[in-house]
Parts: structure tokens; C-alpha cells; sequence
């Protein structure tokens, strides 16, 4: 059967056939075959072989909703390929269309053919597709979706998605992608704790990656144990939905947000410095969350040893009067979020030199003064007040009650109270328990992420600008 050479058809017959295959939302060779499969049922002979399968089901999944919400999912080289099946299932079940690409290594776990039969549609696998003339190159399948999910990500995929390479179709993809990414990691426990992975990740979540997992559990090899199972294709497909509804929802668009993070750093000497055990890791949380819902975010960092969240513009400041003079700049601001840990006093003069230990010299006293309050000093203005002023309160004992006292001390709307007492693990831990102090309520939230905290913060906030 001879073959068909799009590329080589003159270009304004070219140029009618992308009209006509956007028209239809077809690609251009699907609606090439399209029109030979018509023009030979009118002479009754049978559609032309084009190398893929007789019957090419439309672009997007029979199952998939006019208008549902696109998703690439890339699967790659590891054992838990085999859950991305169940994977496909699972987001078909949720209406979304999906495509999907192989990856070569992914091909000794799943066949093309088990994932096409699933998916309803072709499946990806080449970069450069010399047998056929699908004009789905890397760039229209990165451009064609609103979410490209990695599952399995493979230690080897994360490294070259790090480092910006593009050897495959997957890999070229990735680079080419102009939509948010989520990746699922999997792999031995010992290729998720080595240093080149661990750097490599810090890399893909500075870049803006969305993650979920891995976990922990038994591994394919006997007898190992460890973090490096991939999240189940249940909690993988749930984390879709809840990218794609926060990448379409933006409640703050047009909104101006200023976050302060992290601790400060009050300087003794030129080496030494008063500190406190603030991470950043709620302050970078809110901003991010802010941002993603399409605020205008500026973020007021202390030192933390945390990436800058995505399309967050950050000044980073180290002590007290820094943070204080940088948030000035930022105003005027719709809402102001104070989850900075500042430092309260600092000394009253630092020495310009290290202070040196001489024998018989007595230990140095250190004579403290106290920082400006920045919340209590933007929350008081009398110009320029932001509407809506939040500020966060560290507790170690009778946190509402001191909360409450703070919300009208400091002259602020809301106030979410932690207890920072060791025990909770809060301070520099990944998880939070506010409870949200309002002028007319106290709102205890359930135990949850950084994150999870943050989300619900950005909601809260969307919801008090909206009326
Ligand atoms: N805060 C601030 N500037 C300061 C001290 C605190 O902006 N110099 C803000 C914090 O960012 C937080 C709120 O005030 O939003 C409460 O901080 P917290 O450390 O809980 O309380 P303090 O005001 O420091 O009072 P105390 O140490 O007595 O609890």
C-alpha cells in the first residue's frame, strides 16, 4: 500500500487541510484519513491502511464530554507502570480526555495496545514518527491539554526534566509544556534519597511542579521498605481534579497580596545573630496559594532555606526594620498576611567586630530593644491600611485566649492562632492546626498541610473580598 506524505503536498493545499482539520478538531492526519475513508465508501472500496488502526476514534475520548478538561499523562519506566491503567480508568471515569505517552521504558511494562485500548485513542511514543505522518508532533501534544500528569516519574525522567533535556517524546513534551505539571514519583527508596534525586526535585518544585507522593511502603524488591511508592491512581486522579479546578478558578485575579515569611535574623556581631525556628514554610505556602488563585502576590522573606514560590515576587530582607521598610514598599495592598516570625527585640548595638572571648574579660551582656511591630504598625495606618489585615499568632499556652488579645492589640481582621509548643512539631514541621480568630468568632480548623492551610486562607480571603 503506498504511503501519503503530508509534508510533501504543496502549501496551499496544506494550508487548507490545517483549516479544515481545525475546523473539525481533527489532527491534520486524522482529517486526511478522514476524507480518503469518505471518498472510498463513495466508490465502496474499503479505507486506505495508514498504519494505524482502521477505525481512528475521534480526537477527543467518546467518553469525554464536549468541552471536558484535557489530560497528558506520560507514563514512565518503572514497575508501578502498571497502575496507570487504573490510572486512565480513573480520570476517564472523572470525564476528563485523556492522552497518553509511553515512554521506551514504560513499553516493557504496558503495551502500547493495553493503554490504546483503555484510553479510546492512539498512544504516543515516538519523537520522531518516520513510519506514519501523524502531524501530532511534541509541540501540539504539550499545547493540546491543561494538565500533564507523570506516572510513574522515574528517577531518570525527574533528572532530565531538572536539567531541561529532551532525548524523547515524553522528555520533549515536558520541555515544550506550557500547562501546569504533576508529577507522581516512584522508585526504590534509596534512588528517592540520593542527593542528585533530592536535588532534582528542589529544582521541579522551584520550577512550579506540582507533586503527589510518593509514599511509603513495601518496594517491588524483596524485602525493601521505604518511601518510593507511587501514589494510588484514586489519590493521583483526585489531585488532578484539584489542579485543574484551582488552575481555571482564580478568585483573586486583580487582587494586590503582600505575605510576610519566615523568621528574622537580628545580627549580635558580623557572625553572630539572634534567630528563631520559623521554616517560611506556611508564609511560602500562602503566597504560592495566592498567586496560583491569580493574586498580584509580593512576598517579604526572612532567611529560610526555601526555593521562591512560582510567580510570587519575593524581597528578601534579614532583620525586623528590613521587613518593616520592604513591606512599606509594597503598599498599598487589597490584603496583608503577616506569617513572618519576627523577631521581637534585637541588640541594642551590634558590634561592628566579632565580639572576642579574651581570658579574664567577663562574658559579654547583651542589652536588647524592641523591633517595630510590623502588623500592629500596618494594621494602625491611617493611609493605605490594606483591607483586609491577617497576622498569625505563635502560642505556646492559652492560644485563643492570647490570640484573641492580639486581634485587638495589634488592630487586625483575622488572626490564625498556632500552638508552636514543641510537642505539636508546627514550628519547621510540614503540617499546621489553626485556629482562624475573628472579632466575632474563634474557628478551629482540622489538622492538615502547609499547603491544605494555605488553600483554605486564599478561599477565606476570596470569599470576605467577594461581598
Ligand atoms: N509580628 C510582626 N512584627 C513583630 C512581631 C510580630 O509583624 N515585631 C506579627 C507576626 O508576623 C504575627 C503576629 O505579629 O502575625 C504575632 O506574632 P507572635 O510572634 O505570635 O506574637 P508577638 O507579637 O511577637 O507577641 P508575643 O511574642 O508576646 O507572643
Amino acid at each position: 500500500m503506498a504511503s501519503l506524505t503530508v509534508r510533501q503536498l504543496d502549501e496551499r493545499l496544506k494550508k487548507l487541510l490545517r483549516l479544515r482539520a481545525a475546523k473539525s478538531g481533527r489532527s491534520v492526519e486524522d482529517e486526511v484519513r478522514t476524507i480518503l475513508r469518505a471518498a472510498a465508501e463513495d466508490t465502496g472500496s474499503e479505507a486506505p491502511e495508514t498504519g494505524n488502526p482502521p477505525s481512528q476514534p475521534p480526537r477527543r475520548p467518546a467518553s469525554a464530554p464536549a468541552g471536558a478538561k484535557r489530560v497528558l499523562l506520560i507514563v514512565g519506566g518503572g514497575i508501578a507502570a502498571y497502575k496507570s491503567l487504573d490510572l486512565i480508568r480513573r480520570l476517564k471515569e472523572r470525564g476528563l480526555a485523556v492522552r497518553c505517552i509511553l515512554t521506551k521504558a514504560a513499553e516493557h511494562f504496558v503495551t502500547p495496545l493495553s493503554a490504546a485500548a483503555i484510553v479510546g485513542e492512539r498512544i504516543f511514543t515516538d519523537l520522531f514518527d518516520a513510519s506514519s505522518e501523524f502531524d501530532v508532533g511534541h509541540i501540539r501534544l504539550a499545547r493540546e491539554t491543561d494538565l500533564i500528569v507523570v506516572a510513574p516519574a522515574t528517577a531518570d525522567l525527574m533528572a532530565k526534566m531538572a536539567g531541561g533535556l529532551a532525548p524523547d517524546l515524553a522528555t520533549a513534551v515536558l520541555l515544550a509544556a506550557g500547562t501546569k505539571i504533576l508529577l507522581a514519583p516512584a522508585m526504590n527508596p534509596y534512588m528517592w534519597a540520593n542527593k542528585a534525586t533530592q536535588r532534582n526535585l528542589a529544582q521541579l518544585v522551584a520550577d512550579g511542579v506540582a507533586l503527589i507522593g510518593p509514599g511509603e511502603g513495601e518496594m517491588a524488591e524483596a524485602g525493601e521498605r521505604g518511601t518510593g511508592r507511587m501514589a494510588e491512581p484514586l489519590e493521583i486522579a483526585a489531585a488532578v481534579e484539584r489542579l485543574l479546578a484551582s488552575e481555571t478558578a482564580q478568585p483573586l485575579k486583580g487582587t494586590c497580596v503582600l505575605v510576610t515569611s519566615g523568621p528574622t535574623h537580628e545580627p549580635i556581631d558580623p557572625v553572630r545573630y539572634i534567630a528563631n525556628r520559623s521554616s517560611g514554610k506556611q508564609g511560602h505556602a500562602i503566597a504560592a496559594a495566592a498567586a496560583r488563585a491569580g493574586a498580584a502576590v509580593t512576598l517579604v522573606s526572612g532567611p529560610v532555606n526555601l526555593p521562591d514560590p512560582p510567580g510570587v515576587a519575593v524581597v528578601h530582607v534579614e532583620t525586623a526594620r528590613e521587613m518593616l521598610q520592604a513591606v512599606e514598599r509594597a503598599l498599598p495592598v487589597d490584603v496583608a498576611i503577616f506569617a513572618a516570625a519576627v523577631a521581637d527585640w534585637r541588640v541594642a548595638s551590634a558590634s561592628e567586630q566579632k565580639i572576642k572571648k579574651k581570658a579574664g574579660r567577663a562574658t559579654p551582656e547583651l542589652s536588647l530593644t524592641e523591633n517595630p511591630d510590623i502588623l500592629s504598625t500596618v494594621a494602625h495606618r491611617k493611609s493605605q491600611r490594606p483591607q483586609l489585615v491577617i497576622g498569625f499568632a505563635a502560642e505556646t499556652e492559652n492560644v485563643a485566649a492570647n490570640a484573641k488579645a492580639k486581634l485587638a492589640s495589634k488592630g487586625c481582621d483575622w488572626i490564625l492562632a498556632n500552638d508552636v509548643s514543641p510537642s505539636t512539631g508546627i514550628m519547621g514541621g510540614d503540617r499546621n492546626t489553626i485556629e482562624l480568630v475573628t472579632a466575632t468568632a474563634i474557628e478551629p480548623w482540622p489538622p492538615q498541610s502547609k499547603e491544605d492551610v494555605a488553600k483554605m486562607l486564599v478561599a477565606r480571603v476570596a470569599n470576605a473580598l467577594a461581598k
